[in-house]
């Protein structure tokens, strides 16, 4: 901590051996008052919780699994912009600590020659509109060998050491992070989500593709364009038409 260059972020670390999902500790520290920039770290995740109901596998020491507590003074529906800011931070640090150049797949899923590396789960607690905290949950795959994956992930998952070939330290990536997501944070709330959705959309890989978008209220199969104001991926249907993605999962087509 005393290394971290943040002011708030990281400032008070909660780390954990074993836990079921930092999601739910952090969740608990923001229940009972823990100021923004609170961070719970487990070394393991027994029940570690991806988008849509999905399970994240968090093996003992091979990532970073970590939660982020957040007290945006904002309404509900700005939550999808710092979804991709927390997206652009990791994506900076992972770049730089590791060196290895994974891109962003919108909304949230960072990706190395189309595998998986790191996903973020952004869950929030509203009083009227208003987000009360949220909870920035962030999973890197770092240390996890080829052969530490089940067989369900093999081939649609990868991890920074597979990529770069060199085991790296997590303290280091984790202080990156923080880092990142502070220094953006901060040009969020000064300037709004503009320079942020540019930044996103230098480093994603989404945008320019053919996609196929399943949604709740159905499939969307056009070209990935750029995101609006909102933060919504808007795909270009044909004849100028554009549908905006407000949530969803994106299929890249390679
Ligand atoms: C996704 O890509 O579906 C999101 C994955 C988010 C995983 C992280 S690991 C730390 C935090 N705790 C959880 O249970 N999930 C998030």
């Amino acid at each position: 901590v005393k290394a971290l260059k943040t002011t708030a972020m990281g400032q008070k670390i909660k780390i954990l051996e074993t836990v079921s999902s930092t999601q739910e500790e952090a969740r608990m520290m923001a229940e009972t008052g823990s100021p923004e920039g609170s961070l719970v770290i487990a070394e393991e995740q027994t029940g570690g919780k991806g988008r849509m109901g999905r399970k994240w596998y968090s093996p003992k020491g091979k990532g970073v699994w970590m939660s982020l507590v957040l007290r945006p003074k904002q309404p509900m529906h700005y939550m999808p912009q710092l979804t991709l800011m927390t997206g652009v931070a990791v994506c900076r640090a992972v770049r730089k600590v590791a060196g290895v150049m994974a891109g962003l797949k919108w909304p949230n899923d960072l990706l190395v020659n189309g595998r998986k590396i790191s996903g973020i789960l952004l869950e929030s607690a509203a009083e009227d509109e208003y987000v009360r905290y949220c909870i920035a949950g962030i999973g890197i795959s770092v240390n996890l060998d080829a052969e530490d994956y089940p067989e369900e992930l093999a081939g649609i998952a990868t991890s920074l050491k597979i990529e770069s070939g060199e085991s790296i330290d997590r303290t280091a990536l984790i202080a990156a992070v923080l880092e990142e997501f502070e220094i953006l944070y901060q040009l969020y709330q000064q300037e709004g989500f503009g320079p942020i959705a540019t930044l996103w959309e230098a480093l994603s890989v989404t945008l320019g593709k053919p996609v196929t978008v399943n949604t709740a209220r159905g499939t969307v199969m056009g070209i990935a364009e750029k995101l609006d104001d909102s933060g919504a991926l808007l795909v270009a249907t044909g004849e100028g038409t554009h549908v905006p993605i407000f949530s969803g999962d994106v299929e890249l087509k390679r």
